[in-house]
């Protein structure tokens, strides 16, 4: 049986996810695996972060941390994002760590040993203030070819050419605005001519591959590879295994790519089956699929299957399904501009399924697509709320409502009931299809065409009519809704799985395979069952305001005020002691009209008495907060909800997804004024 090893690029860790990385590839990863392990494929789903490179030190340098406390800081806040969406990897490691060094170093060294590995002296701006080489991206000067200032040592993002080793105009250290001078350096290079041929071989055979990915990897061999230096002079990374070269690390791009394998280690040490990850990278009925951006293509086709064949013994990669750009608001995504939506952020207002859905819905497949926040309110509220939710919604409330629960056990189909159902059972099938050809987007489309179908079904029967006249006609159109309530709940699965576990545990489904979500059986009865409603509607002003805080950020980011969400990372202790936090006692708790979601609290604050309104009536009735002890943000500005204006903030724990809610209750001896801090 084949052995799916998917992997997904290992993010930076010098900074937090945003919607371009999710689009990318981690969501349309997921959406694969996530059927892949439905349908009972052998998938192990491995990531991490990318804790090297120049990107990580510049951002220590900003953030005045080292560099192992930055990508602790973003690791964590990366994985949270990850799970907060429901991207499910097997494992989520990090290149910091130490198996990861030794592998990587037995990599250099094996491609070092056979004769792979070359040495070169080449040219390079070196600080005598700051007293050390300076990295491409910390050398900025005049570009050679426009003479616009603020190029890169390597790159000038104003007319886009590449520059040459050492050529800026007025060159200036990025450390201390101190002028360089050039020295030499010895470098080691991966030969990648050696590798010319085989990977000619290895492209045409690819033939399966999404044509851009192919066609472009192709075309690096065009003029004939050339060997490309593989260490740096800084001290961030993994050592140079080579006596002599102290001070000179692995590039990034060297040991990223190990970091899967790495991963895939740290999964099985843990599971006490130190061997297993031969089997998934070195046996041949293994197959690696590379998910990715478009960015990435060229390191996981070119030069990654040079590294595994120049060690040999591993497979190459099987298939790199790799996604265009993802724009947002017409606009490119960009984190130095700060023109982006970051889901830690986006986690703390809304549910993670929308997100998934709005963008599995609009991933750039074949070519670059753009978000747009009104696209994410049809998406939730034509689509999720009104066809998939009103569906379920109206199917469950007649069984509850007009059937006593009932389903109907003994179901006499009709043609029409089974035409219906064929349908759905041939939805079902072409889902799986099209995301085994990374078709991720078709599928979703698919995937709400079965709540359309279900609707169209619900509608043209009846069942208000058939209450009045056929019990028995309706109990058989009760039961076949019921089936696609079934089928929207397994299939719903890889697009939008809070949602569909929700429904799952509603209706009693614990394991499915995909190939048999027809014959998933129905409850019998809804009887003394609940299920929330699983989409609201977004409002406008919902969307005007999202809009305007993105416009906000980005001018915020460009007046300096350095507010991208690492800012919390950096408030000093003295903005902390800002925030008043005090003990107060609730008197009176009341629902407040027209809002399901909001309480009002009369408190006693020890010295005064204050209202406020809070947002948990979902998950605490007024009785069960009167008289408790609470704590309370006591200067916040005061706002009005409702009508009604709140005098501060009650202090609650939640669940990423806003399911579960905890009020935080101080100890039962604080009094009422106490402050906090
Ligand atoms: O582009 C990036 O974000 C890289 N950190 C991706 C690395 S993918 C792999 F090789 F690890
Ligand atoms: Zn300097």
């Amino acid at each position: 049986m084949t052995r799916y090893m998917v992997t997904a690029a290992l993010p930076y860790a010098n900074g937090p996810i945003h919607i371009g990385h999710l689009a990318g590839c981690y969501l349309p990863a997921d959406i694969f695996v996530r059927y892949m392990k439905l349908k009972g494929e052998e998938v192990l789903f491995i990531c991490g972060s990318d804790e090297h490179g120049v990107p990580i030190t510049i951002k220590a340098e900003e953030m005045k941390k080292s560099p192992q406390e930055v990508v602790d800081y973003y690791h964590d806040i990366m994985e949270k994002s990850f799970k907060g969406f429901g991207i499910e990897f097997d494992n989520f490691s990090k290149t910091s760590i130490p198996l990861h060094h030794e592998n990587a170093q037995k990599f250099f060294k094996t491609l070092n040993e056979k004769g792979y590995i070359s040495k070169k002296t080449e040219k390079q701006y070196y600080c005598e203030k700051c007293r050390r080489f300076l990295p491409d991206r910390y050398v900025e000067g005049t570009c050679p070819h426009c003479k616009a200032e603020g190029a890169r040592g390597d790159q000038c993002d104003a007319c886009g050419k590449v520059i040459d080793n050492v050529s800026l105009i007025e060159p200036k250290c990025k450390l201390c605005d101190s002028t360089p001078v050039i020295r030499d350096t010895e470098h080691f290079y991966l030969d990648l001519d050696k590798f010319q041929n085989k990977l000619k071989t290895y492209l045409d055979s690819r033939t399966w591959w999404k044509e851009n990915v192919r066609e472009f990897s192709l075309g690096w061999l065009k003029d004939g590879l050339k060997p490309r230096a593989i260490t740096r002079d800084i001290d961030w990374g993994v050592k140079v295994p080579v006596e002599g070269y102290d001070g000179k690390v692995l590039y990034v791009w060297f040991d990223a790519p190990i970091g899967y394998i790495s991963s895939t280690m740290e999964f099985f040490n843990r599971s006490g089956k130190p061997d297993e990850w031969k089997k998934w990278w070195q046996e041949e009925d293994s197959k690696v699929i590379h998910f990715l951006g478009k960015d990435n293509i060229v390191f996981h086709a070119v030069i990654w299957p040079s590294m595994l064949m120049g060690v040999g013994g591993y497979n190459l990669p099987y298939d790199i399904p790799a996604n265009e750009y993802l724009n947002l608001e017409g606009k490119k995504l960009s984190t130095s501009r700060n023109w982006a939506v970051w889901l830690d952020d986006y986690l703390t207002r809304h549910k993670p399924d929308i997100l998934r859905y709005a963008l599995a819905s609009t991933l750039p497949e074949s070519k670059d697509t753009d978000f747009s926040w009104t696209e994410l309110q049809q998406k939730n509220n034509g689509e999720l709320a009104d066809i998939y939710g009103n569906f379920i919604n109206r199917t469950v409330q007649f069984i509850t409502k007009y059937n006593d629960g009932r389903v109907g056990e003994n179901p006499e189909l009709r043609n029409e009931d089974n035409e219906f159902l064929d349908t759905i059972s041939r939805k079902v099938q072409s889902i799986g299809k099209l995301i085994e050809e990374y078709s991720i987007r078709k599928a979703t489309y698919e995937f709400m065409d079965m709540a359309r179908e279900a609707n169209k079904y619900f509608t043209v029967q009846e069942p208000w009519v058939l209450g009045k006249k056929d019990k028995s006609r309706l109990d058989t159109v009760l039961y076949v809704c019921m089936k696609a309530v079934v089928a929207l709940a397994c299939a719903g699965e890889p697009f939008i799985p809070f949602a569909s576990k929700k429904l799952q545990a509603f209706l009693g489904i614990k394991n499915f395979r995909w190939d048999s979500i027809s014959s998933v059986a129905v409850p019998s009865s809804l009887e003394g069952r609940e299920l929330e409603i699983l989409f609201t509607k977004i409002e406008d002003k919902t969307i005007e305001d999202e809009k305007a805080r993105l416009g906000r950020k980005a001018e915020e980011k460009s007046a300096g005020k350095n507010e991208n969400t690492l800012s919390l990372s950096e408030i000093s202790i003295e903005d902390f002691k800002k925030v008043e936090l005090v003990v107060a006692r609730v008197l009176k708790a009341e629902r407040v009209q027209g809002a399901d979601k909001l309480l009002k609290l009369s408190l006693d604050l020890g010295t005064e008495k204050r209202e406020i309104v809070a947002g948990v009536a979902l998950h605490y009735k007024p009785e069960d907060l009167e008289n408790r002890k609470i704590v309370i943000v006591k200067n916040l500005k005061p706002a009005k909800l409702r009508g009604i204006m709140s005098q501060g903030m009650l202090l609650a724990a939640s669940s990423s997804d806003k399911s579960r809610v905890k009020v935080l209750f101080p100890d039962e001896s604080c009094e009422p004024g106490d402050t906090i801090g």
